[in-house]
């Protein structure tokens, strides 16, 4: 009897499940709209940990040329948009609707879950109207010594190496933009650009350590939020926890006496949000942990997308001799005053730089793809209604690479940037910081960072191509990331130009 009763109820969970599997697969169908073929498990996330999200993003799009495109992550429907109108919609038009990530770090991990890019509201809208007005370009002029003085230290660092063609880029690089936002954002000193360590260094050196279980992480606070609480899964590891919070605690107390100035770096900013309420509701405070998510979010936000942004731009400018020489001259021409200062309004204004850290950011979006959960029943177009709930992800990367949108995408072109070719590029094709209330609030900051660092390095050396490395577009990009990072060691040779 008891086997019998196993065995029924064996029979009824396959029946079910095997149902409700052909309900979840046939959903985009009965909506009328195309799709993938999804795994009966993974659903469209079979790519997972063999391929980036954003290779894999750019994969779809050519080969499914539609406005929108059904897929599942998991069992759950999401929907993928390849049309700069729908995404002008869903980032900026319908925003009330689309205010939140579809990604959660859930509640086990306060600075994981509290931070400005994993919360949602009333606290996003809150940090965000309170965090704006630090990072606009008068606030982030005050950081020009900050830049100098390591962006020098990176051409030190440079010299030093005996073999300049056994630099590892990304390495370099993430050690310097480690130094920048760390130092931006707990105020505390460091000098990882110089010796590749340091404790914020071995911070983010953790970041890019891509095992097995930082994958399971991330994937689940990415594409199945609801397991980040069970599992307790951590955005950040709690050692890393722990240190944020030892550091922001003594910077806390090194500042408690400094009255009421103006702040003089994001830290200084944060300090004051503390022991305030959220407007509406009384009883949300800004604890300790919503100030230290936010400088941590900062840092994570801020050190690998801007690191590796940077490497494609080096090693891109080694193999265009022509558009380096361009850069040289607008930067010796127009910034370089010989006084040792790069004036961050004049590197803002040189054109022909913006141009190529734009084209670098066409072609290595780190972040190809843009997350937004719909809050309400939303109707798309008039023949698609999503449910509310329902992720939707703005396929960025798919419509940089379109060449009916950037004629010839796998060339580097700057110039397809130039003020005079701005009229052929179409509005909310071109999104590597995002767009919206709910872009990327640290854009300047990145922007300053990258003009800098190039400007230093092309102002000290010529760049070439080490014999036997690959083309730009043959680069092996991060497997098991999921921001669209180099999965290989990248080298080039720095000829000192004096
Ligand atoms: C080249 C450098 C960078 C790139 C390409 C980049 C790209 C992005 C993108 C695509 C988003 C999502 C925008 C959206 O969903 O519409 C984002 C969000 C964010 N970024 Fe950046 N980022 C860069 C540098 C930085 C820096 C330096 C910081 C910190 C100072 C930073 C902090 C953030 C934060 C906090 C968010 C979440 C904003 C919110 O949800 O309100 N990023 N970034």
């Amino acid at each position: 009897m008891f086997w019998i009763l196993i065995n029924c109820f064996g029979i009824s969970v396959c029946i079910w499940v095997y149902y409700k599997w052909t309900r979840v697969k046939r959903y985009w169908a009965e909506k009328g709209v195309p799709h993938l073929t999804p795994h009966p498990i993974l659903g469209s996330l079979s790519f997972l940990q063999r391929e980036n999200p954003g290779v894999w993003m750019r994969k779809i799009y050519e080969n499914h040329k539609h406005p929108y495109l059904g897929a599942w992550w998991f069992w759950r429907p999401a929907l993928i948009v390849n049309s700069p109108d729908i995404a002008r919609n869903v980032l900026v038009k319908d925003f009330p609707v689309f205010r939140d990530r579809f990604l959660s770090s859930g509640k086990t991990d306060p600075i994981g879950g509290l931070n400005l890019f994993t919360t949602n509201d009333p606290l996003w809208s809150w940090i965000r109207r309170r965090l704006a007005p630090i990072f606009t370009a008068s606030k982030l002029r005050a950081l020009q010594n900050l830049f100098d003085t390591k962006s020098k230290e990176l051409i030190q660092r440079i010299n030093n190496e005996k073999d300049k063609t056994k630099i590892n880029l990304k390495i370099v690089f993430t050690d310097f933009t480690t130094d920048i936002i760390g130092i931006a954002s707990f105020g505390i000193a460091s000098d990882s650009t110089l010796t590749g360590e340091g404790p914020m260094r071995t911070v983010t050196h953790g970041f890019m350590n891509f095992d097995l279980y930082r994958g399971l992480c991330w994937s689940s606070i990415f594409f199945w939020p609801e397991l980040v609480d069970i599992f307790r899964f951590s955005f950040f590891p709690k050692s890393t926890t722990d240190y944020f919070l030892r550091i922001f605690r003594s910077i806390a107390q090194e500042r408690a006496n400094k009255g009421d100035d103006e702040p003089k770096d994001l830290m200084d900013a944060l300090l004051k949000l503390r022991n305030k309420t959220i407007d509406d509701d009384e009883d949300i405070e800004v604890s300790e942990d919503v100030i230290v998510a936010q400088a941590a979010a900062f840092v994570l936000g801020g050190f690998d997308t801007s690191g590796s942004s940077l490497t494609m731009a080096i090693y891109e400018l080694a193999f265009h001799p022509q558009i380096q020489d361009k850069l040289y001259k607008e930067i010796k021409q127009e910034v370089d005053d010989g006084t040792g200062i790069l004036n961050v309004t004049k590197l803002a204004e040189a054109t022909y730089l913006n141009c190529v850290i734009k084209e670098t950011l066409r072609k290595f979006s780190p972040m190809g793809w843009l997350d937004r959960v719909a809050m309400n029943d939303y109707r798309v177009d008039e023949n698609l209604i999503i449910s509310a709930g329902t992720p939707v992800y703005i396929n960025a990367i798919g419509m940089q690479y379109d060449p009916e949108l950037f004629p010839e995408p796998e060339r580097f072109i700057p110039e397809r940037f130039l003020p005079e070719n701005k009229m052929d590029i179409k509005s909310f094709t071109y999104l590597p910081f995002g767009d919206g209330p709910r872009n990327c609030i640290g854009q300047r900051f990145g922007l300053m960072t990258l003009r800098h660092a190039i400007s230093r390095i092309i102002l000290n050396y010529k760049l070439e191509p080490v014999p036997g490395s690959p083309l730009p577009n043959e680069i092996e990009i991060e497997k098991r990331g999921l921001f669209l990072f180099p999965g290989e060691p990248l080298h080039v040779k720095f000829l000192p130009r004096e």
